[in-house]
């Protein structure tokens, strides 16, 4: 992993070898880091330049002093600028959705195409704002090892989660490195993020929504709501997937997106 300071912290990203076209940046999502990406990457044309980033608090990146998805947006811009790269398409799982959400409010002229994996603009309901701070007292009281071990099962959908034990035992193992700090930061982070519907609106790129029925974390009607809402959009609905489908479909989701690539730049 290469690194940069932002904000006077070290972030943490990989850059393949200098590909053909527009490079993609994938982002992760909540108590995730860009080692969630490695089953699913190689299923991407591999003539392509691939950025993935360890958002601010997770992987190798540190916490910053203020943690929200704007910062975390400017991580990637910084990254992006050190690469070189001007354009891209963004991949953003769930809160790496929010965060590419951020990345476009303020750097649209940067995005060629926006793919959000398992992902909304909409700001957090009373209910799931309630549930973050419960996630907050728990981690509080049992650790974070704890907290992960019951949450990262549930994102593959209620019984998914048996048939992908060592993908779960991995995630787990990763995230119980992170900092119960960090953890801690993403949640408040997230329960204080902007409702986005109007970026998703103003957009001027494609956009691709890829929807899991099953979703636990982000709830079938949630995700369809948003589905209306940019210029040009793909929306694909993936019967028997919950919140993590490039482990349940990874073909099927890469070949998906690879047809969005298509889509945004012809290629
Ligand atoms: C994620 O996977 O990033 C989270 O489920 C997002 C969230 O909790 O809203």
């Amino acid at each position: 992993m290469k690194k940069i300071n932002y904000l006077g912290k070290e972030i943490a990203y990989y850059e393949s070898e200098e590909g053909e076209g527009l490079p993609i940046v994938l982002l992760h999502g909540f108590c995730e880091d860009s080692r969630m990406w490695d089953e699913w990457l190689p299923k991407l044309p591999s003539y392509r330049t691939y950025l993935l980033v360890d958002l601010p608090g997770f992987g190798d990146s540190e916490m910053l002093e203020e943690t929200s998805m704007e910062n975390m947006a400017g991580a990637v811009a910084a990254v992006l600028e050190e690469c070189g790269i001007k354009k891209c398409v963004l991949v953003g799982h769930s809160m790496g959705g929010y965060v590419g959400l951020e990345f476009a409010k303020k750097y649209s002229e940067k995005l060629a195409g926006l793919c959000l994996f398992h992902s909304h603009p909409f700001a957090d309901a009373e209910e799931k704002k309630e549930a973050r701070l419960k996630a907050v007292d728990f981690i509080n009281k049992n650790g974070h090892i704890l907290y992960v071990r019951q949450m990262i099962p549930k994102l593959f959908a209620y019984d998914y989660s048996k048939g992908y034990q060592s993908e779960v035992n991995r995630l787990i193992y990763f995230a119980s490195k992170y900092k119960p700090e960090a953890i801690i930061a993403a949640l408040r982070a997230m329960r204080l993020r902007p409702d986005n519907s109007e970026v998703l609106k103003n957009i001027k790129c494609p956009v691709q929504f890829i929807i899991g029925k099953d979703d636990s974390a982000i709830p079938y009607e949630l995700s369809m709501a948003q589905a209306h809402l940019p210029n040009i959009a793909d929306i694909q609905i993936l019967p028997n997937v919950g919140h993590m489908g490039m482990f349940k479909e990874p073909r099927k989701t890469a070949k998906k997106f690879k047809e969005f690539l298509k889509l945004v730049i012809g290629d």
